[in-house]
């Protein structure tokens, strides 16, 4: 048994989102977000579960501040509601929610924890969307406008800014799939949502650093899954190729090559977005780091039956097991695609975080509410290892985040699946720390873990 101890400095932090766990979704002024809408329509959300209330989070954040400190973590990782600070999606400033995040802020900072200030975790101000969403190019200024009066506000102290959480996730679940809010089947808004939220990223990047930023860093983070031909026939290798593209490339080459995969470009024809001169440029802009998330792997087949999802095979690989999500459990592929972002961006790639892992798993409470969640505790093991793996084979990992800290409402699949440290009755509000959370709590205090 050996000790993977980390790089010095290692930022071991969690993770949650402004729609998941805050709750107070029409007080103190905030507007409503796509997600609230989303949620209020019938037959959307497993159960016909809402965010409404969620964690309660926005009354309850000194607790939550306190269970961060015990946990003695690093970092912390969270999101602002667009929404809440800028109800019109536009113009005037809600003070109510700016000074909620304020004291966030500023109590992270007082107990010792690094903020990583998230911008987007998906809750578009609903009038935006009525005027288009993300397909209509005037929700990039909207968003250039909102992350102004961000850094306005937390400049001073938030050392880590996050533009966009999962542009995939927002594109093709939000507006391909129809499975996330706003819930539109349509692909080719899909791919012009991509395209625009690329360039809010690049123009943000760029107005952050105009204001100069007294050495505190943006970046954004985006999502993968590790995708493995399911034969060796070229045809399959092309087809996991194309996920690739569809998954990484499409959004990784152009902020650190400046252009767009070109075979996937071909492949969707008339579906691809349009771009006006200057865009790449502007979305190319160098940013401070790149946060992966990482939870899965399958196996991609050709289909040809055209469309981009029947490429993606039903069979699973050889997991080591599956969470509550149905996810296959695979931390190789952890360490393959940090490989992948290094080999193939090699210098123009800045630091990475692992910005996002973690499991669902059965989670039964004892008489007590306490929760022995030993799948939890193994999970998180195999994946820090196979973050270790990536560190000694050269990627330049800063730090990571595990998902989450608290139970949360898990978007489309309701309140069933926690991914929390921490355990919340729902009823109650408790928060009960899981066994996890010690031995979260252990890695953390000695920057690493026994083989
Ligand atoms: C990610 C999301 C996060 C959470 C986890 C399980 O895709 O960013 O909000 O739902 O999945």
């Amino acid at each position: 048994m050996a000790f993977r101890e980390f790089p010095e400095g290692f930022i071991w932090g969690v993770a949650t989102s402004s729609y998941q766990i805050e709750g107070a979704w029409n007080e103190d002024g905030k507007g409503e977000s796509i997600w609230d809408r989303f949620c209020h329509q019938p037959n959307r959300v497993a159960s016909g579960d809402t965010g409404d209330v969620a964690c309660d989070h926005y009354h309850r954040w000194v607790e939550d501040v306190a269970l961060l400190k015990a946990l003695n973590a690093r970092a912390y990782r969270f999101s602002i509601s667009w929404p809440r600070v800028m109800p019109e999606g536009k113009g005037k400033p809600n003070p109510k929610g700016l000074s909620f995040y304020q004291r966030l802020v500023d109590a992270l900072l007082e107990a010792g924890i690094i903020p990583f200030v998230n911008l987007y975790h998906w809750d578009l101000p609903q009038v935006l969307q009525e005027t288009g969403g993300w397909p209509n190019r005037d929700t990039v200024e909207r968003f250039v406008e909102y992350a102004d009066l961000m850094f306005e506000t937390l400049g001073d102290r938030a050392p880590y800014w996050i533009t966009f959480n999962e542009p995939w996730v927002i594109s093709f679940l939000g507006y391909a799939d129809g499975m996330m809010a706003p819930g539109i089947c349509d692909y080719t808004q899909a791919y012009q949502t991509a395209h625009h939220l690329l360039l809010a990223h690049g123009k943000t990047v760029q107005a952050f650093r105009e204001r100069g930023n007294r050495g505190s860093k943006i970046g954004i983070v985006l999502n993968v899954e590790y995708p493995a031909p399911e034969t060796d026939s070229p045809a399959d290798r092309d087809a996991c190729q194309r996920f690739l593209e569809q998954y990484v490339s499409l959004f990784a080459d152009p902020l650190f090559k400046g252009q767009y995969p070109q075979m996937l470009m071909d492949w969707i024809g008339p579906m691809a977005p349009k771009i006006a001169p200057d865009d790449m440029k502007v979305i190319h802009t160098p940013m401070d780091f790149m946060g992966m998330n990482y939870y899965t792997a399958r196996w991609v087949r050709y289909s040809p039956a055209g469309h981009l999802k029947a490429f993606v095979s039903p069979r699973t690989m050889p997991m080591s097991g599956y969470t509550e999500m149905g996810w296959g459990i695979y931390p190789a592929g952890l360490t393959a695609m940090l490989l992948h972002y290094h080999e193939n961006y090699g210098r123009d790639l800045p630091p990475m975080f692992l910005s996002e892992n973690g499991c669902a798993a059965r989670d039964v409470p004892d008489e007590n509410g306490v929760v022995a969640d030993w799948e939890r505790i193994a999970y998180l093991r195999s994946h820090f290892l196979a973050a270790s793996d990536a560190i000694r084979a050269g990627v330049d990992l800063r730090g990571y985040f595990v998902w989450s800290l608290l139970d949360n409402f898990e978007w489309a699949e309701g309140y069933r699946p926690r991914f929390g440290l921490v355990r919340v009755d729902y009823k109650t509000q408790r928060r009960i720390p899981k066994k996890s959370f010690e031995w979260y709590r252990q890695v953390i205090v000695d920057n690493g873990l026994w083989e």
